[in-house]
């Protein structure tokens, strides 16, 4: 089982710049199988994500090219099958085969959607916004001979299903609006490629006007990864340090700034560049919301500082739960108490543990902890913690940290 050895206590200082958007990544990936053309994506970040979804894109026909970050995706010559359930099931990302098959084939055999589990993730909206468009749905195959233009009211924000509605109404006949969609960064990146691959897509109040279009391959550089950028700014105050993230002023984690200097947490931004430094004065209190909230992908990673100074309280909105990354950190003694959306999270003293990384960002908290903990602790399961982030062992130790990762 691949590992993380930290030998925590060292201060991390430096410069860093986050790789390409994984969450924008992934749905681009899919909605390329949509088009029919040559897509050429820029800033692609090589991570078990996005590996996972060329593997499952090719499965369909698609010819995927790496040159560097850059990907190269041929989908002139595609067609329907049904995909490798050992990969669907792999990551969550693979659900985005809804819109993208239904819209290209008029057909998917509905599989298992993998990725974090660390609560349940439905998919009752995705399914909603294809029946909304006319799509049969059974419970193991949707179908549509023809998709219609319809009015999508969601009653509340879900990228997954935003990204399948938008994909899916290109293909509908007439016209389509979506209401209450997600408006995270990465949706709209998405609605960038699929504009640059044709598509007639307006932003409205709360949602998306589209028509149908047809698709040719797109273009699109991915905007940098807005929460890897987040989780080294807060590894500065974790090890007592001063990072700078590169172009990460204009990632709209506006609530994400407001919350950490709220706690007395020092950020300066000098033209693209964001340097974080000092610590918190007061205890944190997070509160995540869909965009532009404080995003809840940034919210284990929040906890281990809580813990070093002088707590916090954490009020989830986005998922019914996401706390059980908390049992990991229980390990290195940070001590915290759950009631349903919320967690209390106390003071506490961190010392070097042995534990597993039970998601990519608990994973990623408990690398923090350790990082913290003076000592040598040890994060098995740790490829989980690379699905999401890039080069996370080496960009540890240009900051100066003391980590090897193991196979
Ligand atoms: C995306 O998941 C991200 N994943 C998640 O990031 C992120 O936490 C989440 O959006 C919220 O920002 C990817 O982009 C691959 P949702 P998604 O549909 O699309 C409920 C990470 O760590 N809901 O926006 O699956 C749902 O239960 C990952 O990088 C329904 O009720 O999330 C949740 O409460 C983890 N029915 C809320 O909506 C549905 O059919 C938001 O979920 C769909 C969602």
């Amino acid at each position: 089982m691949s590992y993380f050895k930290v030998f925590g206590g060292k201060r991390l200082c430096g410069e860093i710049e986050p790789s390409g958007s994984k969450n924008a990544s992934l749905p681009i990936i899919f909605a390329s199988l949509a088009t029919c053309g040559i897509s050429e994506l820029k800033n692609v970040p090589d991570i078990g994500d996005v590996r996972v979804a060329i593997k499952i894109i090719e499965s369909f026909g698609a010819k995927v090219k790496r040159a560097g970050n850059t990907l190269c995706i041929d989908t002139r010559n595609v067609f329907y099958t049904m995909p490798d359930k050992a990969l669907t099931s792999s990551i969550r990302a693979s659900s985005y085969l809804i819109g993208s098959c239904v819209a290209r084939f008029g057909v998917f055999h509905l599989s298992e959607f993998g990725g974090c589990n660390f609560c349940n993730r439905p998919i009752d909206m995705h399914l909603f916004a294809a029946a909304s468009l006319g799509a049969e749905i059974s419970s193991c195959e949707i179908s549509a001979i023809r998709l219609a233009g319809a009015k999508i009211y969601f009653d509340k924000p879900s990228v997954g299903a935003t990204i399948n509605a938008l994909i899916m109404a290109l293909s509908a006949c007439g016209e389509s609006e979506i209401f209450g969609a997600a408006k995270e960064p990465h949706v709209k990146a998405l609605v960038d490629y699929l504009i640059s691959a044709g598509a007639d897509i307006e932003e409205i109040p709360f949602g998306y006007k589209i028509r149908k279009s047809e698709l040719h391959g797109g273009t699109l550089e991915v905007l940098p990864d807005m929460i890897e950028a987040g989780t080294y700014m807060l590894l500065a105050p974790m090890t007592e340090g001063r990072i700078t993230v590169r172009n990460a002023a204009k990632l709209e984690l506006d609530s994400f700034f407001e919350t950490i200097t709220d706690a007395g947490i020092g950020i300066s931004i000098h033209g693209e560049d964001v340097t974080v430094y000092g610590e918190p004065q007061r205890p944190f209190l997070v509160t995540t919301a869909p965009h532009p909230g404080y995003p809840t992908d940034l919210q284990p990673q929040t906890a281990p500082l809580m813990s070093k100074y002088f707590g916090g309280i954490i009020n989830e909105n986005v998922w019914q739960s996401r706390f059980s990354y908390l049992d990991s950190l229980g390990a290195f003694g940070v001590r915290y108490k759950t009631m349903s959306s919320r967690a209390e999270v106390y003071h506490s003293k961190l010392y070097p543990a042995e534990t597993f990384a039970p998601d990519l960002r608990g994973g990623a908290a408990a690398v923090m902890c350790a990082l913290t903990a003076r000592g040598e602790s040890t994060i098995k399961n740790a490829e989980i913690i690379l699905r999401g982030y890039s080069d996370f062992e080496s960009k540890l130790r240009r900051l100066g940290a003391n980590v090897l990762y193991k196979e």
